[in-house]
């Protein structure tokens, strides 16, 4: 057998990078990689990156940059980069920095182990191709071994709304969903490994309709196929757009116990004249709708969502709105984010960009109110007694960490139950970011 080499992968962007980064971890150990902790360690380091905006983006050159040290000390060190700045810039990359080896897109990671063979021989190796083949049917499942209780599973990939400020459809292409069977069984696979809470990851994951039998099933079809599966305990499902939310859907979380109260439901805006140059198709009011109903079937449902302050033409009105909204939703999480130009998408053009230090204010003011209720959801918990999925061992001894339903981490010392364990806590305290806890029962 030949040596083992050593990967290391850093994952920047979202969950469906985190969750790629394993696929191609395991496709990689299947050719005589193992994965380390640290660059220094290396003989391939491997960046999936993220393009969704500038800062995220120019985070990967100065990684990059840093690596220099590294491949003139190990000549044989190579260096991928992959995920959606590999699909966005291309061979661009290599231009601007000459020691990246490999670059590819997020549709073709079934190619890496053939890249990396090309690469070991001398050659640099690009690929950013949309294949026709489905990447998941060739990259090998991970072997069966125990792992974390929480995980994500990409069931859809990809977007054709075309928001104005959103590189999505250009990085991660059209929209696709894998079919059921190749989820369930997946699924079925984690959970033989100890997962008890799935995420369904999606760009788009309520437009999914993957093939089932003759048929295409909708997110609340497979929702209720998983929910089969007696060991998995929380299923949970992200990014959802507003225009996707469908009654069928929103009727599953009263019905299916399994589909977790918490929702995150981006709106970007509160202003229907930012909502239309957005070319989001919704307005306030229909979102507001949405929540009202998903309340009504599901009363201890919890909201998080996504906002861009400082879109083209935002006026100080238009941002009052904003905020209104909020105050009338009051999210639970939320993620708020300085409007970001992003090369070919269709607001990057506009003459009405606004100023950074009008949407640094912005940005503050909002953040402030988002916060103020994300604690007091958060303090709402205290004197509750709430199932909590043990995840993993804390920092001091005999204590574990947890999550809620609504996915607050959770400390208590436990010495009853373990890892993997769902059990009743009973919440004593709220800190910045998590909550304290003792032992209620099973
Ligand atoms: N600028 C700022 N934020 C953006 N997002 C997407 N594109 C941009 C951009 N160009 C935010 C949106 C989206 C989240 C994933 O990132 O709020 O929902
Ligand atoms: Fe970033 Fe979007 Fe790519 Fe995820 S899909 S890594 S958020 S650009």
């Amino acid at each position: 057998m030949s040596k083992t080499k050593n990967l290391y992968i850093k994952t920047f962007g979202c969950q469906m990078n985190v969750y790629d980064s394993e696929r191609m971890a395991t496709s990689l150990g299947a050719e005589g990689y193992s994965e380390v902790s640290s660059p220094e360690e290396a003989d391939m380091i491997l960046l999936n990156t993220c393009h969704i905006r500038e800062k995220a983006a120019e985070k990967i050159y100065s990684d990059l940059g840093r690596y220099k040290s590294l491949k003139a000390k190990n000549p044989d060190l190579k260096i991928g980069v992959a995920g959606c700045v590999a699909q966005a810039e291309g061979e661009e990359i290599i231009r601007r920095q000459p020691l990246v080896d490999i670059v590819v897109g997020p549709q073709a990671y079934h190619r890496l182990p053939a890249m990396i063979k090309s690469v070991e021989n001398g050659k640099k190796s690009i690929d950013t191709d949309f294949p026709e083949e489905d990447k998941f049917e060739y990259l090998p499942s991970a072997p069966k071994m125990k792992r974390a209780p929480s995980a994500f599973l990409t069931v859809q990939e990809g977007c054709d709304k075309f928001c104005a400020f959103c590189v999505v459809p250009f990085t991660r292409g059209a929209e696709m969903s894998r079919p059921v069977s190749q989820i369930f069984n997946e699924a079925e696979g984690l959970v033989e490994r100890g997962v008890r809470d799935i995420t369904l990851l999606g760009q788009n994951v309520n437009a999914y309709h993957g093939p089932m039998g003759s048929a295409d099933a909708t997110l609340p079809q497979l929702i209720k196929e998983l929910s089969k599966i007696n060991d998995l305990k929380r299923i949970r499902f992200t990014t959802s757009h507003p225009n996707d939310m469908t009654q069928e859907l929103i009727d599953a979380h009263g019905e299916v116990e399994k589909l977790m109260p918490y929702l995150h439901l981006p709106v970007q805006s509160g202003s229907d004249d930012v909502l239309t140059a957005m070319n989001r198709k919704h307005t306030a009011k229909s979102y507001m709708e949405i929540i009202e109903k998903l309340r009504f079937a599901r009363p201890d449902i919890a909201l998080s969502g996504d906002f861009i302050v400082g879109f083209p033409g935002e006026t100080d009105k238009d941002f009052e709105q904003t905020l209104e909204l909020v105050r009338e939703i009051k999210y639970a999480q939320a993620y708020s984010f300085k409007y970001s130009t992003r090369p070919g998408t269709s607001a990057a053009d506009s003459k009405k960009q606004v100023p950074e230090e009008i949407k640094s204010e912005r940005l503050a003011k909002l953040q402030n109110l988002l916060s103020q209720h994300q604690k007091e959801f958060m303090g709402s918990m205290v004197g509750r007694i709430l199932p909590v999925l043990l995840e993993r061992p804390g920092r001091m001894d005999g204590q574990l960490v947890g999550r809620t339903e609504y996915l607050h981490g959770v400390h208590a010392t436990i010495d009853q139950a373990q890892i993997g364990d769902i059990v009743n806590l009973r919440i004593l305290g709220a800190d910045t970011n998590s909550l304290r806890a003792e032992f209620v029962s099973f």
